[in-house]
Parts: C-alpha cells; structure tokens; sequence
C-alpha cells in the first residue's frame, strides 16, 4: 500500500497550528510541548493570507520562514496550507466582486472567513498566484510533508459571475438549449428558455423552485470548487512536484456540500491523499463512538478501501454546537484510536493551542486555556505516545465485511423542495444503518453505487433515491451478492424525472411493482405481520410476477393493506435481494434475516473490533471497549499499546483500548 505521508515516520500526530496568533516567545514552548506530545506533523499558514500578502503585490515572508524554519529544527513537518479559505479585508475591497452572494441576492460582506466566490476571475487568479508562490519558496524546504490546498471546501455563489459559468457548465453538460430545457423539465410551469442569457442560478423564486435546476447548480457547485482546488495544485505542483497534495473534505457531517466521490476521483492515487474533518454531535442521536466509526468509514470509502488522514477533530468541545459539551476522560482518546482502527494514518485536531481571541476562541485544542497540566494535554500526551508503539500499523488496510451505498446526487436530489416527505431525510438513514451495523461489529464501507461492489458480501441500499439503471447492483446480485434496498430507491433518473412504474430503475431487479406511496406523519408507525413496526413511509407493494418471472416473494406484509408486501426477498443469479417498502424503526430483526459476519463475533454492543492488515499477512485487530464492564477479546498476540502479550482470557477494562499485533 502507498505510503500516504512519506515524510512522517510512522502514524501522524498533530493538529492546526496558528502561531501568527501568539508572540514569538509562545513559539518556543509550542514546540517543546510538541515534542514532549510526540506531534510530528502540524497545519500550518491554513488562514495566513493577510500575514504572507498584506496587500496588492506585497509578499511578506519571515514569520511563515521563521515557523517552517523552528518546524524544521525541532523534527516537526509542516502540512503547509495554501492560506486561500480567508481572504483579508484588503483583498476583498479592492475586488468586490469576489464576495459571495446568496440566493436572496444579497452580497455576504467580509468580517468571518470564506467569503469569496469561486467563479470570480480575481479571486481564481489570486489563489493561484498564491499556491505558486509558495510552491516556489518552500519546495524543498526541510520541514515540508505535504500541501494542504484553501480549508473545508463548501461556498456557492448566485452573482452574476457565477450565472455566467454555470451557463457554461450547462452547455458543456446538455449541449443546446433544447436539450436544457428536457432535461429541466421547463414545459412545466411555462420556464422554456429561448436564449442562455435567460439561465440564472437558483436564486429566491416566487414558489417551488425548479428541481433539475437545483439539482443541476449543486453539482455545478461542486465542479467549480474541485476546479479551483486543482488549479491551486497544480500551481504549487510545477515546483513542488511529488510531494502530497490533499485538503479537508467534509464527508463526514450530513453537509453534502460537495459530491465527495468526485472530488476523489482527484484526491486518490499519484501524491494525492484524502483527509478529512470530523466533529461529532455529541447529543446524538447516535451515539458518539458510532458517529466517529461512521466519519472514518465515509472517509475510507472516499479513498477507495485505501489509507486516509483524520485532518481535524476536537479534543474536546466545538466552539459552534453553541454550548459547551466536553468529552469525558478517555473519550477522545478512544475515539482517536478508533479513527486509526477504520483505517486513518493519524490523528490530527483543530488546533494545537487553544486561540485566546477571536470567533473559535471557546473551541477546545490539544492545549487548552488552561495549559499543559490539563486532562486534555495529558490525554494528547498518552496518544502520542500510542501513536509511537502504532508505527508499524501504517500502510495497513481495512477490508470491511459489508458496504452501505452513498450517493452525493441522491442526497441532494432527495431532499429538493416538493419531495412526497418530509420524515425521509438520506444521509441521517444512511447513518442509521451504520449504526446498527456497528453495534453488531459489521465495518462497512461508504461506497457509490457505481463501484466494483464485489469484494462486499452485502451491499445496503437504504437511501437511494436517484439511479438512472440498476446494471451495476443486478452485475453485483447476480454475482453472488446480497443487496438490501430501502424504500423510496431507483425513484428517478439522474435530471430528477421520475421513472415510470416504481421502483422505477430497480423495479425489475426487486420483481418489485410499488402501485401508491403512502407516506407517513411525523412519530405515526404501522405494524407489520412479522410483529416489526416501520416509519416515515409505507407503500402499497406487489411481487411483480412478469419482472421477476414468480421468483420474488413476500416476506413480511403491512397489517391493514390486503394482499400486499412489506419485505420482499429474491433469489437472483448467484445473489439475493431484499427490498424495504417502509423504514424499520429498529432494523435488527431485518439484519438478523441476513447472514451478517462480525469481525470478531459474539462481543456485547460497545465493544469495537476493527483489523486493519498489511499485504504481508500481518494483521491488527484494534479492541475498543466503548462499555463500563471488562471484556475478553478472543485472538493472541501482542498488545502494542503495554508491550504485554494478548490470549483470549486477556481482559479489556471498560473505557480502554488494546491493538493487538496478532499471531
Ligand atoms: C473546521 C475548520 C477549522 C475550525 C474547526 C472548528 O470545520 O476547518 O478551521 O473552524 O472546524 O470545529
């Protein structure tokens, strides 16, 4: 397996790194206490553009020199960040333009950060000039790992710049404006366009706005922010080349601000890695070492079953959730661990020092308001340290016994005005799922449904909203698989038009044939024959006998609607499939239908077991035990975390973790 981060021997350890905010004397105890943390890589100039370029034409360069430069001489590498996510106040006077405009048409002033639009020329040209200036200068400096290019991609524009490159976008993607105005649907409402001039951003419309333009800008969206971020690698690339590119994604929240799964298509493979950031809700409604399990899974699947780096996570509390909600002792330290389990390189935070000024200045960081002598130093401390013992663990992967589809397009197209609920949010039943999965002891994938699916013995589909055919999941059942379908799936095609018949796409792959929705209100339930209740959504659901030549059959039955179906399975080629008609409102009765094959069976809830394993044979069967009572972990070997040897009568406390080097 590649190795992601060359420069770091051993796993990552570190976090944001911001000393432009302290005076030069707090420098020197930053890296002292680094060192004495074990941290060898930190973030470095990620909001600097005011500090290297003061002005038009000014570059300023001493003070990042001086950190690289102290980075340099302690062992420290720098993950140095192209500065582009918060343009200064100067940068943003002289070119108006730049900043963003929402779809109420009311231009965002500068004040926070993030504020430019990604379709202006002088904010594009800026970034550029940027990244190849520090491309030039810190190339082959001592200290560099890697390049870290703007900071959690997200903003979208409605300005005119903006309406002018998505009138691009579109015609690169549709061709003319025939083909437009199909694939929007205009015939509806009376919206034809007769001249692209016509074609505007989403902006705030009189009522329901159009779907397939909705959906349509949020992809535009996306591409244009992926364009600007490989406009900056590829600057900084043409003098730095061969040393790592990545940025933050943030697949891990429900945010889908950007269809992540393109974005990887540039962010895997030759000097590019994929990291991303986590921040867990500690208030659920999953529990938190399950949301964390769902974040490193997401971010595996981006990386394609491949190693990834954790880019941030709190220590402790997030200045944003408006309320201080602290992890207890040991939390954070088991839920880094768990990040590595699932398959990250690392454990990195926002930040290393915690800020004294400013909007985060209540956001926790590895070294808190109240110093070294804290619980959460010493806790980094303790990880840095486990890091160290975990060195071996790099390049090793996860092969996970199980894949949940997630589908960028889907989660967008769903939740667009005008939808038939509003109780069927995607990504929460996506998470869900994972949930339940987890607390079973299955690791599962985040994977697109176009994928090779074949190394996953189950495939779920809950959530799958938008699928233009089922060519790849029926390639997949047919081969031997088992895929499972939640309701509401292969409804449209990829413009939002809805496939005749529902299931639509996959209403021959079911044998399936959905005559009427019948949607749910908020907290109503209906039973089922099989004694299980389902939620949010019901249907009136038929073996289609013609689709599926009399091989589908009904499982289980909604109590109140005659002669129909609520789970259906098929035996289909090699494979099997089951589709949903409702959401389970508990999904273990369902997942004890299927043959589910833990990691390590027979473990209570709260127990995690993940193996990550190198191409060698050597495998490492991380135990995290979330729970309060001791537990055995059946497999021998030794425990890297005590030196001390691992047999199945070994017990694992409550709220500890052993990595265990099996034999
Ligand atoms: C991230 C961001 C960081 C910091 C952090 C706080 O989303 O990249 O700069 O704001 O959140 O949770």
């Amino acid at each position: 397996m590649t190795d992601i981060v060359p420069e770091v021997e051993g796993l990552v350890f570190g976090g944001d790194y911001n000393p432009e905010q302290w005076p030069r004397s707090v420098w020197d105890e930053d890296v002292a206490l680094m060192r004495e943390a074990g941290v060898n890589m930190v973030s470095v100039n990620i909001f600097a553009w005011a500090r290297i370029n003061p002005g038009p034409g000014r570059w300023h360069f001493d003070e990042l020199d001086a950190i690289m430069d102290l980075l340099a001489e302690n062992g420290i590498k720098a993950d140095l960040a192209t500065s582009t996510a918060a343009p200064p106040p100067w940068f943003s006077q002289r070119h108006p333009e730049t900043l963003p405009v929402d779809p109420e048409g009311r231009r965002l002033n500068y004040g926070a950060r993030a504020e430019y639009c990604p379709h202006a020329p002088a904010f594009q040209e800026a970034v550029v000039a940027i990244a190849s200036k520090l491309g030039e200068r810190y190339a082959s400096h001592p200290a560099l790992a890697m390049w870290h290019i703007g900071n959690e991609y997200y903003r979208s524009c409605y300005c005119d710049l903006a309406a002018a490159a998505f009138r691009t976008w579109l015609q690169e993607r549709h061709g003319d404006l025939d083909a437009l105005n199909d694939a929007w649907g205009t015939t509806f409402w009376s919206q034809t366009f007769t001249d692209w001039e016509q074609v505007l951003p989403p902006r705030i419309s009189a009522e329901t706005p159009n779907p397939g333009h909705l959906l349509d800008f949020k992809r535009f969206s996306s591409d244009a922010l992926l364009r600007l971020f490989r406009s900056e690698a590829e600057a900084i690339e043409r003098h730095a080349p061969g040393v790592p590119i990545t940025t933050n994604l943030m697949v891990t929240g429900d945010f889908a601000a950007m269809d992540y799964h393109r974005w990887g298509e540039h962010m895997n493979g030759d000097h590019r890695l994929i990291a991303t950031d986590h921040y867990i809700l500690p208030e659920g409604p999953i529990e938190a070492e399950a949301q964390v399990a769902f974040g490193a899974d997401a971010s595996r699947g981006l990386a394609r079953g491949g190693p990834w780096l954790l880019m941030e996570q709190a220590a402790n509390s997030s200045a944003w959730r408006g309320g201080y909600f602290a992890k207890r002792p040991g939390e954070q330290l088991r839920h880094s661990l768990s990040y590595v389990a699932h398959g990250s390189e690392g454990v990195m935070y926002f930040q290393w020092r915690a800020s004294r000024y400013g909007a985060e200045r209540w956001h926790s960081a590895m070294l808190p308001h109240g110093g070294p002598e804290t619980k959460t130093f010493r806790e980094v401390k303790t990880l840095g340290g486990w890091l160290r013992k975990l060195a071996e663990v790099k390049g090793s992967v996860v092969r996970p016994q199980a894949a949940i589809l997630l589908d960028f397009e889907s989660v967008w197209a769903s939740s667009n005005p005008g939808e038939p609920s509003a109780y069927m949010p995607a990504y929460p039943e996506l998470r869900r799922w994972h949930a339940a999965l987890w607390r079973r002891g299955i690791t599962c994938d985040l994977a697109n449904p176009a994928w090779d699916l074949s190394r996953y013995p189950v495939v779920f589909a809950p959530a799958l909203y938008l699928l233009d055919d089922d060519a790849n999941l029926r390639r997949y059942v047919e081969g031997g698989g088992t895929l499972v379908v939640g309701p509401y799936s292969g409804i449209v095609d990829r413009n939002d038009h809805v496939h005749p018949g529902p299931p639509g796409a996959l209403r021959e792959l079911l044998g399936v044939r959905v005559e009427e929705f019948v949607p749910l209100r908020e907290g109503e339930t209906i039973a089922l024959d099989d004694g299980t209740e389902g939620h949010a959504w019901s249907e009136i659901a038929r073996v289609d006998a013609a689709a599926s030549g009399e091989t589908a059959e009904v499982v289980a039955s909604f109590i109140g609607y005659p002669s129909t179906g609520a789970v259906f399975h098929r035996r289909l080629g090699e494979g099997d499939v089951w589709y949903l008609a409702t959401r389970p409102t508990d999904l273990d009765p369902f997942l004890d239908r299927l043959d589910l094959v833990p990691e390590v069976p027979g473990l209570p809830t709260g127990v995690e077991t993940v193996r990550r394993a190198h191409e060698d044979g050597r495998t490492y069967l991380f135990a995290l035990n979330h729970t309060d009572k001791p537990v055995t972990i059946p497999t021998e070997g030794t425990d890297l975390l005590t030196g001390a040897d691992w047999n199945p009568r070994t017990h694992l406390h409550g709220n500890s973790a052993a990595v265990i080097r099996e034999r």
